[in-house]
Order: C-alpha cells, then structure tokens, then sequence
C-alpha cells in the first residue's frame, strides 16, 4: 500500500510564538487555522513582517514574566495584501477592500503568514516600496518622528544622533535632514561611508566621544537623540547640548527621566507620544512611496527562522532593518 502524506488544509498557516521566557530558542513555529476577520478588521496574507528590538525584549523576561502573557505572539508591524474583510473595514484611509497592499502597524503577532488585524492599524502600502521595507517602515519611523517633535528639531539646527545606522538612527537622520538639520552621526568606522551617502557627518561613538564630534562639526549642538541607551550616549548629550528639552532618548527612560531629558516610549513615566506616531503613518508612507525616505533592510529571514533573525538583531549592530519572509 502506498502510504501519502496528509495535505495540510489551505486556511493553515505558520505563526510563530514564544511559549516560555528566555531567549530565542523559546520560539516555536506552529500551524493554526487563519481566523475570520470580526468587525472592524480584515485578514491579511503577510509578504513580510518587521522585526524590531522590543520584538525579542517581549519575551526575554526583562520586561516581567507574567505567565499569563505566554504564548506570545511576537511581530508589531507586517506588510501584505487584504484577502478577506469583516464588517465596517473603514481604516484612517478609507474602506478596506479584498486585494488592497497595506502596512499593518501596530499589531500583535505579525510574525505570521496569515494574520487578523484591526483595520485602523492599515496605512495603504505605496506600490514603489517593497515587502520587506514596507514592514519596516512604521515602527522605526514613527519612534523617529516622536523623537524629532518632541526635540523640534527644525531648520539649522544641529543635531547629534546615538546609533545613526540602526533602524530608527536611518529614519530620524533622513527626517532630520528633510527638515533642515545638519545630523552628526555616532556608528562604529564600518559605517561611516553609508552615513555620509545619507548626508551625516559620522563619528565613532566609543572614549572621548564628545571631543570627536566638537572636532567634526563647529556647534553649537542644539538637539541630541540618544537611540542607543548607552551611558555614553545619554552623558555626552548631557554635555554637549544645553536645554535638556531638546535631549531625547528611546532606550534609558530611567536616566532620561532622573536627568530632565525627554523620555520617549512605553516605559513607566515615558511619553508614550501615541497620537503623534499615528499620525505619521501615513506621512511615513508618503515619504517612502516618494523615495524621499529609504528603508535600508541589511537582512532578511524565513519566517521559520525567526530565532536566527533574533539572534542576529540581539547583536546591537543591525544595519537598518530586518525583515521576515513567509
Ligand atoms: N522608546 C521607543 O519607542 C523605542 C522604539 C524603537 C526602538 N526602541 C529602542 O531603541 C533602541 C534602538 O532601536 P533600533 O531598532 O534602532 O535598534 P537596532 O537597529 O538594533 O540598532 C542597532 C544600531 O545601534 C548601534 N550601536 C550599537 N552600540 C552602539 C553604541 N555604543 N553607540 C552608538 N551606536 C551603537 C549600531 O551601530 P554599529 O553597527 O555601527 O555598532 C547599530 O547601527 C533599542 O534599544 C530599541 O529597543 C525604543
């Protein structure tokens, strides 16, 4: 008798979850059946989810480890295409229709090949951009975006910015410069060819910081965001810029906020600053659909690989994004 494998049926996806705290090996890629979009949301076949940071920080026990909370479902922003929509799927930009390209942001659980999202977190995705940029437009921009309003930072100003090659360092210098900033830039040497692509004046962060960028730019230094969390970074912008409320950092919200600076994110006490970055949605897509913003996306993964795409952002040395593909 000829024995044949099972066919899994059609509506059966991968999702990947993490099912304990600890480190990327606590991710598992399971089959489940698409759910049926309910009112207000429509059911996207994702073409590539974002990963970011925060994604691997969720389940890694640093932010509390509620059982409660497990399985997670990692993944805040996707790009993909609607295949079916539940009642009343009027989104930010209109109704929502079978076959529309869309940018999902923010969601839970984006690492998926199917996923069930509230239609007001769909931006219409811009044909010029592709899947994996799409996916990491949205999370990094919009922190980007908070961090320039929040600092104002405008024409002729001078602003200094901590990580400038990682994912949120690309966007807020790109956005910096279009509203007329010179950007001095922190990044290790191998990364100071691509910055001054971008229009930056690079710098290697590392000892004597602040005197490497008095010696590469003039000043003053009226804007410092620190995207890195160093105390580094959070001390030399101390040093270099005098109104502590045009100093913003995303990743040491308990200095930022002992110190009177600007600390921006979900942290207790931060500015969660979330009108603001849903309103950038789609001025972000705008942007990139214009070409006047670049999503540099350095690696991309199966979606089954997730553990390694982890593993590879946990490094602290992503070039702008990495993307995962189903
Ligand atoms: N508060 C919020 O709303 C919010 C939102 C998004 C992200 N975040 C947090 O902000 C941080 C950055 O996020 P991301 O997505 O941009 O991360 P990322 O892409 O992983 O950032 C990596 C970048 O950091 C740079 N870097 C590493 N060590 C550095 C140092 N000591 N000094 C200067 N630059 C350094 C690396 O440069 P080299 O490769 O040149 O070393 C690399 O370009 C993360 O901690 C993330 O969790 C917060």
């Amino acid at each position: 008798m000829r024995l044949t494998t099972p066919l899994l049926p059609v509506d059966v996806s991968p999702v990947v979850v993490a099912t304990a705290y600890g480190g990327p090996e606590v991710l598992t890629v399971i089959d489940e059946t698409a759910a049926e979009p309910g009112p207000g949301q429509a059911r996207i076949d994702v073409r590539a989810s974002g990963v970011n940071p925060i994604d691997y920080k969720a389940y890694s026990g640093s932010m509390g480890s509620d059982p409660a909370r497990l399985p997670m479902r990692p993944g805040f922003e996707a790009a993909g295409v609607v295949t079916a929509v539940g009642p009343d799927a009027v989104g930010p930009a209109g109704p929502v229709e079978v076959g529309d390209e869309v940018i999902a942001y923010r969601v839970t659980g984006g690492y998926a090949a199917q996923l069930v999202a509230p239609v007001q977190a769909l931006t219409p995705k811009p044909p010029s951009l592709g899947w994996p940029e799409a996916s990491g437009l949205m999370l990094a921009g919009a922190t980007a975006w908070h961090a320039l309003a929040a600092t104002n930072v405008g024409s002729g100003d001078t602003v200094l910015v901590h990580g400038a090659s990682g994912g949120v360092g690309l966007m807020a210098v790109q956005l910096a410069r279009s509203r007329g900033a010179t950007v001095i830039g922190t990044a290790s040497p191998a990364r100071h060819d691509l910055l001054r692509d971008f229009g930056v004046i690079p710098v290697a962060y590392g000892t004597g910081l602040a005197d490497q960028v008095r010696a590469a730019a003039p000043g003053p230094f009226d804007v410092a965001l620190d995207l890195v969390g160093s105390d580094e970074a959070v001390d030399v912008s101390i040093e270099l810029v005098a109104d502590r409320n045009r100093i913003a950092t995303i990743a040491a919200a308990r200095r930022g906020l002992e110190l009177g600076i600007k600390a921006l994110g979900g942290g207790p006490g931060a500015d969660p600053g979330t009108e603001l970055r849903n309103a950038a949605r789609p001025q972000l897509a705008r942007l990139a659909g214009e070409g006047a913003l670049l999503v540099l996306v350095s690696q991309t993964f199966p979606l089954a690989a997730a553990a390694a795409a982890h593993r590879a952002i946990m490094d602290g040395h992503t070039l702008g994004k990495i993307a995962l593909i189903p």
